[in-house]
């Protein structure tokens, strides 16, 4: 059974390198910069265009939310913000749930996702109970693939012109872990609060 209580309120995860906290009002600056990019909006699909206050309000509203768990990845040297990290769109029933991340311009490649993820994943098999997490990526977009692959995620198939950018049909891949699967071992503690 999903343990709604361990969504909301979201708890704060912590690996060696990051500490991710609920995202809220104060993630403000960082989340506006992050959908000022175009590269950015690309790689997650972003056509919306969201005014500051819009952005503001479903900062304030997400942290009620008992459905899903949004976090700021955070620097545990300084307290920057790095990204966002989401677990959404709960099915009850079938114990699963949608993730997405972006990290902002300039942090990626450095390995801050594929920790993200991996401390997500282990509260989302651990305390949150679920059995499935899945996922989709552009299929331009290899990087997110093999950090997604890294975590444990797996291709389960390919959904054809789900993503229209500048004129061109792009496709994307689902992908897919089971709390069954073989993950990497994380270096995640339990959670905090
Ligand atoms: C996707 C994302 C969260 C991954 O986090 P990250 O910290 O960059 O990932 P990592 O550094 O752990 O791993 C990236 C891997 O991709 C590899 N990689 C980078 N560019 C690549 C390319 N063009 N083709 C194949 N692999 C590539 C890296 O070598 C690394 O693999 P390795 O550790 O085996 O060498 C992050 O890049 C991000 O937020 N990007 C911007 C937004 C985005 O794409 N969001 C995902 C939308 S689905």
């Amino acid at each position: 059974m999903v343990q709604h209580s361990a969504l909301s309120p979201v708890p704060t995860l912590r690996t060696s390198r990051l500490v991710l906290v609920p995202l809220g009002p104060e993630h403000l600056e960082g989340v506006w910069a992050a959908l000022g990019d175009e590269e950015s909006n690309r790689l997650t699909g972003t056509h919306a265009t969201f005014t500051r206050e819009q952005v503001a309000a479903h900062l304030e509203r997400i942290g009620a939310a008992d459905d899903r768990a949004d976090w700021a990845i955070t620097s545990s040297d300084d307290g920057t913000y790095l990204g966002e990290v989401v677990l959404n769109e709960l099915d009850d029933e079938n114990a699963c749930m949608n993730v997405r991340i972006a990290l902002v311009p300039g942090a990626p490649g450095r390995g801050y996702g594929t920790e993200a993820m991996t401390a997500v994943l282990d509260h989302a098999f651990g305390a949150v109970g679920l059995h499935r997490v899945e996922l989709s990526v552009y299929a331009f977009n290899p990087r997110a693939q093999r950090s997604y692959e890294k975590a444990g995620f797996v291709v389960e198939g390919r959904q054809r012109h789900t993503l229209l950018w500048d004129g061109t049909w792009h496709d994307s891949v689902l992908m897919a872990v089971l709390a069954t699967d073989p993950r990497p071992s994380s270096d995640a503690p339990a959670p905090t609060s």
